[in-house]
């Protein structure tokens, strides 16, 4: 089948000027939405996974990935939301977009992460304020992260130094 860098390049809408003037968005939405891109970009992940035993993704397009490939890992799922939707408790940790701050949370009751090994999943590394910020916070709910993955990284945006030497997978760079 196509591969998931055929798929990105075939199927990825890029847009410049969003969501403010100067920063160039990689929307993904119709490779997810593409049978063969979708299956491609799945199959990725997986490989790349290694040894966890939940999968977490990131608010809104990670979740996407998350749900296929802790399926395919025969893990649960996790999603690392944005500020604002979960019910208290939470554990939250601001991060620096390229366009703002943001906050992310992860219920604090209901689910204990203490030991857990996470796999975070996203569909874009750019700056790295996303990821990083995820890791930590789940590092600080006491959950072990050996790896992220991502389908596209945008290697001009220098995301991997962002994230301080911890590993990151990325399926395809730009
Ligand atoms: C995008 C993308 C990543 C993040 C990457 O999400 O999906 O989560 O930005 O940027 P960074 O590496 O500079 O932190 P966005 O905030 O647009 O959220 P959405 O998926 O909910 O649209």
């Amino acid at each position: 089948g196509e591969s998931a860098g055929a798929a990105v390049e075939r199927l990825t809408r890029w847009c410049d000027d969003f969501p403010v003037s100067g920063v160039r968005f990689a929307d993904l939405t119709p490779v997810f939405a593409d049978a063969a891109g979708y299956r491609s970009v799945l199959d990725g992940l997986v490989a790349v996974a290694g040894d966890v035993d939940l999968v977490a993704g990131l608010d809104a397009r990670g979740f996407l990935l998350a749900g296929g490939v802790a399926l395919r890992l025969g893990t649960g799922v996790l999603a690392v939301r944005k500020a604002g939707k979960l019910p208290p408790p939470v554990h939250g940790r601001e991060y620096v977009l390229e366009y703002g701050t943001a906050r992310l949370e992860i219920p604090a009751a209901g689910i204990d992460l203490t030991g857990r090994r996470i796999l975070l999943v996203d569909d874009v590394l750019a700056t790295g304020g996303t990821l990083r910020a995820a890791t930590e916070l789940l590092e600080s709910a006491g959950a072990v992260v050996p790896a992220a993955a991502v389908v596209l990284e945008i290697v001009a945006l220098a995301g991997r130094a962002a994230l301080g030497g911890r590993p990151c997978h990325s399926l395809v760079q730009v």
